[in-house]
């Protein structure tokens, strides 16, 4: 189409252009991996080409959006933080863009937060301040946006309920039939609410997130477009919450990157972008990678353990349902990703994940339980002594503390009270 971008399947080797109208590969079924051509300049000119569209009213293009004819359309790539970093994500021009916007996430620290976890600067960067409420958007704008592009009749994904929203979200505003597969009672009702609402058509089966990702797959042989992180264009527009937060780090890497992992997919974006800022020159260091898994779901964290010999599988039980997941699609390339940064992957209880939310939570941050497994994740790892308390350490909050206002209800609203006894508690605590 536009033969700047290549897609490589890591199985077989084969390579189409970005016409291709499958998510994975056509002949093996393998995962494809995006590979674009080098943009124009490197280091510091592509820096300070990403730092100019920050300015207010900022245009300047790669000539995509030149050569677009889109006059009125107002550039994307200065609303969002995905398509900021348009010639690292997908060259298209701009009108074609399905954007909200998304992206610009805050850095937030917060000294409860860093007490928490033991280690003095911890910067929390809150993807939950997405349009949808989760990181999903990121990669959802592009893989809509592609799917517009191969001209898709209907686009599908299997989830544990931020995708599913995402992807509802995004195909309602591309004009394209959507449809879920989510593991039946095992969602939060907010995102099964958002799904729900913005248009997509939900198929409640009754089997784990697994099962419904098998069956996504093979509902992909229908002509339907997958729209999973095991579409190759979901993590172009997840690495730039990598690429996000070294630019508003200054360029200047942070230590660690903690993040929760269910399916990997994240965990594989966030490599492929670390691994394209150190080769573009953008950072002349790496972070190393911290993915964390709530103990009930982690095939991975076992599987670090013993070097990676084993690709693991579970029945996975967590109340952290985003990452309720036992046989992880992205895994080959989330080796990659902590074999390349020189990173850990640990696993926490329920227990810990729900103590970390806690602390987020009176903190007045919030988010959702699976997102609280980065903090639990630093706090293990730092207790351990394997991250320094002088490292700087950046915590990615994945959802938003609304996602999943259940969890936090069941356990913590007291009982109704009469008018009375509210007025005796509030005389006793002042
Ligand atoms: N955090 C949240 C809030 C999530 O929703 C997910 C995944 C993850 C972390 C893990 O990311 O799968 O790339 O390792 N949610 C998917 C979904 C599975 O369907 O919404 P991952």
């Amino acid at each position: 189409m536009t033969n700047a971008t290549v897609l490589r399947c890591e199985s077989c080797g084969a390579t189409y252009g970005d016409d291709l109208p499958n998510a994975t590969c056509p002949a093996c079924d393998g995962l494809l991996l995006a590979e674009h051509a080098p943009p124009a300049v490197r280091g510091k000119e592509l820096r300070s080409l990403f730092d100019s569209r920050l300015a207010p009213g900022a245009s300047n293009s790669s000539g995509a959006a030149k050569n677009s004819g889109a006059s009125g359309v107002a550039a994307a790539h200065a609303r969002s933080g995905v398509w900021r970093f348009r010639e690292l994500v997908l060259h298209v021009a701009d009108d074609a863009i399905i954007s909200h916007p998304e992206g610009n996430t805050p850095l937030i620290t917060r000294p409860a937060i860093s007490a928490y976890a033991g280690v003095d600067d911890v910067i929390i960067k809150h993807e939950g301040h997405n349009p949808t409420g989760s990181f999903k958007d990121r990669g959802m704008t592009v893989a809509l946006t592609q799917a517009r592009r191969v001209k898709a009749r209907a686009v599908a994904c299997a989830s544990t309920g931020n995708t599913s929203a995402s992807l509802s979200a995004y195909a309602a505003q591309a004009g394209i039939p959507s449809f879920v597969f989510v593991p039946a009672g095992q969602i939060s009702a907010g995102k099964l609410a958002q799904t729900i609402a913005y248009g997509a058509r939900v198929l409640p089966i009754d089997c784990d997130f697994d099962d419904c990702l098998r069956l996504a797959r093979e509902a992909s042989t229908l002509g339907i477009y997958l729209v999973n992180s095991v579409n190759p264009f979901r993590l172009e527009g997840q690495k730039t919450i990598v690429f996000e937060l070294l630019q508003q780090l200054g360029w200047h890497p942070p230590d660690w990157i903690a993040l929760p992992a269910g399916n990997l997919g994240n965990t594989s974006a966030f490599g492929k972008a670390l691994r394209e800022a150190r080769e573009l020159g953008l950072i002349d260091r790496v972070p190393r990678l911290l993915a964390v898994q709530a103990a009930g779901a982690a095939p991975f964290a076992k599987a670090f353990g013993e070097g990676f010999v084993t690709r693991h599988k579970v029945r996975a039980e967590t109340r952290a349902t985003a990452i309720r997941i036992g046989d992880p699609a992205s895994w080959d390339r989330a080796v990659t990703a902590i074999r390349e940064t020189s990173g850990h992957v640990v696993a926490v209880s329920d227990e810990e994940i729900f103590a970390a939310k806690a602390v987020v939570d009176h903190a007045g941050v919030g988010c959702e339980p699976a997102s609280a497994a980065s903090i639990a994740g630093v706090r293990k790892l730092a207790a351990a002594g394997e991250i320094g308390r002088n490292e700087r350490v950046a915590a990615i909050l994945t959802g938003h503390l609304l996602k999943d206002p259940g969890t936090t209800t069941e356990s913590q609203l007291p009982a109704p009270l009469s008018y009375g006894a509210a007025m005796d508690i509030l005389r006793r605590a002042t």
